[in-house]
This record gives C-alpha cells, sequence and structure tokens, in this order.
C-alpha cells in the first residue's frame, strides 16, 4: 500500500468525531427549514418520495466518493482533485471541480448566513413571550413585519457570519466537536417533542398523509430537479465540503459506515421537521406552500399553545442556529484552506478575506425580502436566484463530476484501497456510482427542462 498522506491542517481525533462533524454539517437548515418548505411548495408525498430515491441512489454513493477522494488526496478540494488526476494521468482540469466548489460554498454561504440570522432573531423573539396563545395570523404578522426590516436582518446577518467566520479562524478542529457532541442530540430530542406536540393538533394524519402519500399528479417536472438538489444540499455533497471534512478523517475509519450514519441521521432530521411541521401548518389554516418563512410561521404557533413553549421555543431555535452554524463552517472551510495552501496567507487572513466577501454578497439576499422584493428574473428573486444556481445545477453537477472522476478516471487499485470495503458491496457500490448515479442525474436534468 502506498504511504498515507497527512492533511497539513490537522485531523479528527477519531472517527467518532467526524462522523459527528459530517452530520454537522449535513444536518443544517436544509433539514429543518429547507425541506419542509420545498416540500410545501411541490406538493408533498410524490416530491418527498423523489427525494428519498436520490438520497439512496445518488447521495449515498457520491458521499462515499467524495469523502474518499477527500481522504486520499488530503488538501484543498483543488489541490486534491489536480493530485488525484494527475495520479490517474488526467488532466489537472479536474481541479475545476474543486473551484467550482468553492465557489459554490461561498454563493450558498451568503444567503445561508441570511437564513441563520433569522433563527437568531427568532431566539429573541420566542424568549420574549410574544407568541404565547399566538394563532398562524399573529405568526405570520410578526415574521412579515421582521423580514421588511432590512437593517434588522442584515444585523443579525452580520452576526451570524462573524460566529462563523470565529470558528473557522480558530480551525474546524477546536470547539466543533464539544458543540456537535451535545447539541445534535439535543436538537433531535426537542424535534421529538414537537413531532410529540403536532399529534394533539387534531391534523396529525393530515400533515402525514401530505408528507408521505405520493400524488404524482402534484408533481412537476421542476420538482424533481428540487428534490435532486436538495439531496446534494442536505447531505453537504458536490462542492467539497465533505471532501475537506474527508480529508481529516483517520485513515483506519470505514468510509462506508460513516456515510450511512450521515445519511440515515440526516434523512431522520428532515422528516421529524416536516412531521413536526405539517400538522400545525393544517390545524391552524396555514398555507403549505408558503415558500421560506414556512419554519417561521408555523412552529411559533406550537410553541405559543404549549406549556414551557417560551422555553421549548427559545431552546428550539438556539439549536437550530447552532445547527446551521456547524454547517457553515464546512460551507467556507475549503476556500479558507485554499488560501492558505496557495496564497500563503495566515488562517485568520484568509477567514477575513472569505468572511467578508460572503457578508458582502448576503447583503442582495437581505434585501431580496423587502426593497429588492420586485426585481426577479425567471420568477425568481436575489435569494431564489442564489439557490436555484447553487442547489439545483452547481451542486448536481459537483456531484456528477465526482461520480465520473471516482468511478470511470481515477485507478481502480487506489479506489478499493481507499476505500477498504468487502466483495459484493464494493461491486454495488462502483456500479451504481459509474452507472445508476450519472444516468440518475442526466435525466433529472433532461426531465426538467422537459426533454423527457
Ligand atoms: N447540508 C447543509 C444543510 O442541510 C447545507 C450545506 C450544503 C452545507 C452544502 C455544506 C455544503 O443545511
Amino acid at each position: 500500500m502506498a504511504q498515507p498522506r497527512v492533511s497539513r491542517h490537522g485531523e479528527w481525533s477519531s472517527r467518532w468525531v467526524f462522523i459527528l462533524a459530517a452530520t454537522g454539517s449535513a444536518v443544517g437548515l436544509g433539514n429543518i427549514w429547507k425541506f419542509p418548505y420545498i416540500t410545501g411548495e411541490h406538493g408533498g408525498g410524490a416530491f418527498v418520495l423523489i427525494y428519498l430515491l436520490c438520497v439512496a441512489l445518488v447521495g449515498l454513493p457520491v458521499m462515499m466518493a467524495e469523502i474518499l477522494l477527500g481522504r486520499r488526496g488530503r488538501q484543498s478540494p483543488m489541490n486534491t482533485m489536480r493530485l488525484l488526476a494527475e495520479e490517474a494521468g488526467a488532466s489537472p482540469r479536474w481541479a475545476w471541480v474543486g473551484w467550482c466548489g468553492v465557489l459554490a460554498g461561498f454563493l450558498i454561504l451568503s444567503y445561508y448566513s441570511v437564513i441563520a440570522g433569522w433563527a437568531l432573531a427568532y431566539v429573541v423573539r420566542m424568549a420574549s413571550g410574544i407568541f404565547i396563545g399566538a394563532d398562524g395570523q399573529l405568526a405570520q404578522a410578526v415574521f412579515e413585519r421582521f423580514l421588511a426590516d432590512p437593517e434588522a436582518v442584515l444585523g443579525w446577518h452580520t452576526l451570524f457570519m462573524v460566529m462563523t467566520m470565529v470558528v473557522v479562524a480558530r480551525g474546524v478542529r477546536g470547539g466543533l466537536e464539544q458543540a456537535v457532541r451535545l447539541l445534535m442530540p439535543a436538537l433531535f430530542l426537542l424535534l421529538l417533542l414537537l413531532v410529540g406536540y403536532a399529534m394533539t393538533t387534531g391534523a396529525f394524519d393530515q400533515g402525514l398523509r401530505f408528507l408521505f402519500n405520493p400524488d404524482f399528479s402534484r408533481l412537476d417536472p421542476a420538482a424533481v430537479l428540487v428534490a435532486m438538489g436538495h439531496a446534494f444540499f442536505t447531505l453537504s455533497l458536490g462542492m467539497g465540503a465533505i471532501m475537506i471534512y474527508g480529508s481529516y478523517m483517520p485513515q483506519r475509519a470505514s468510509i462506508a459506515g460513516a456515510s450511512l450514519a450521515i445519511a440515515v441521521a440526516d434523512t431522520l432530521v428532515a422528516l421529524l421537521a416536516g412531521m413536526a411541521i405539517f400538522p400545525v401548518v393544517y390545524a391552524n389554516g396555514l398555507e403549505p406552500g408558503a415558500g421560506p418563512g414556512l419554519l417561521f410561521q408555523t412552529l411559533p404557533v406550537a410553541f405559543g399553545q404549549m406549556p414551557a413553549g417560551v422555553l421549548f421555543g427559545t431552546l428550539f431555535f438556539v439549536l437550530v442556529v447552532f445547527a446551521a452554524w456547524t454547517s457553515a463552517i464546512s460551507l467556507i472551510e475549503p476556500a479558507v484552506t485554499w488560501l492558505v495552501e496557495n496564497r500563503g496567507v495566515r488562517r485568520l487572513t484568509a477567514c477575513l478575506w472569505a468572511g467578508v466577501a460572503t457578508w458582502l454578497l448576503g447583503i442582495g439576499t437581505v434585501l431580496s425580502f423587502n426593497l429588492w422584493k420586485e426585481f426577479t428574473l425567471f420568477g425568481l428573486n436575489f435569494f431564489g436566484l442564489l439557490d436555484f444556481l447553487t442547489a439545483n445545477l452547481m451542486l448536481p453537477l459537483g456531484g456528477l463530476a465526482i461520480a465520473l472522476f471516482v468511478g470511470w478516471v481515477m485507478r481502480e487499485r487506489d479506489v478499493a484501497e481507499e476505500l477498504a470495503l468487502k466483495g459484493g458491496l464494493y461491486r454495488l457500490w462502483r456500479w451504481v456510482l459509474r452507472y445508476v448515479t450519472p444516468v440518475a442525474v442526466g435525466i433529472v436534468f433532461l426531465h426538467s427542462v422537459e426533454l423527457i
């Protein structure tokens, strides 16, 4: 076996810490905020089914491939891709996969931070008790009033960006480990509590039916693309986040086992969030297709009606912020490692550059919910465009490139050695990665432009 490389940025202290950190990256706003609202917008069950299929058939195999690349290269995604392409006798242009990923991470973080800022603002609103006894109308009004105030939204966005860059500046292996170990289980428990509450609303069945009864007549072609894009988004795939985390993974840990654990945990959190939210939607005459505000207009009603709701509600939004925080860190880490490796700057300087640029772009998202609301292109505002471009195009294309590289370009000996997976399972994975994943991504792309 070739001598394994060592990352100059350090290593996770154990396999378990890698799983926690990668789960921290995967579980975030995508699960709690985005999954419910896009499910609501695209008609429920059928959309959920396609999303689950994409997680299993595309997400899981690509996650294994991406971690494998990271651990083999042990550098920033660009340098890893260049190095591994060289080793395989392929073009150094594969480094572009890394570049596109860094760009995608930067674009995503710019709006991700704004939404995380909403959650921060809701910690304070929840604690103030204004939602006690609230109905759907009040919750909606509070949310709309908040969004209409660009300065407030900008303030919270700024705070969240600072929080993120402080952790990244200190190196992701420090505080992250403790935070994830404690907060992920807490988030999970609170979601269970919310599902428990949802059972008492009288609309639990209706909510579940919406989520799990596939009605394909409500599925438009665009929805299929959104579902696939979301599988990449929610698992943090296609942009180098999981690759860079994989580059800190101990050599002996099992990539397949870790990937499965991460994907299962991530999916469970999303489904629980859906099960908590939709019954509240139906019980309170709210609109499932309310869009990005859905989480913020529904759960305050639930907390407003349950005993000790102020406490639980505040805690819930604190945990949402933490979940977003651990994801945000991974969105910018590839860019920072590259600046350190190739520009020779210190980590702190790299963080400043990356942080300020992301913060600036985030202002566009802040304004797209108030002053720039009217400016749309293809029916999408600034935030919508960024989201579409990254989640629905850049991440699936990045994932496709990763699947093709590992499946067809890399030397099989290297792939097998790094993955260290036995017999039948290995062959199944390789076959899915070479054929099923690329064909599935291709079909979804063609289908969404209504060619098939
Ligand atoms: N997976 C994160 C979420 O669901 C978002 C994310 C996407 C993080 C891509 C890193 C890379 O919230």
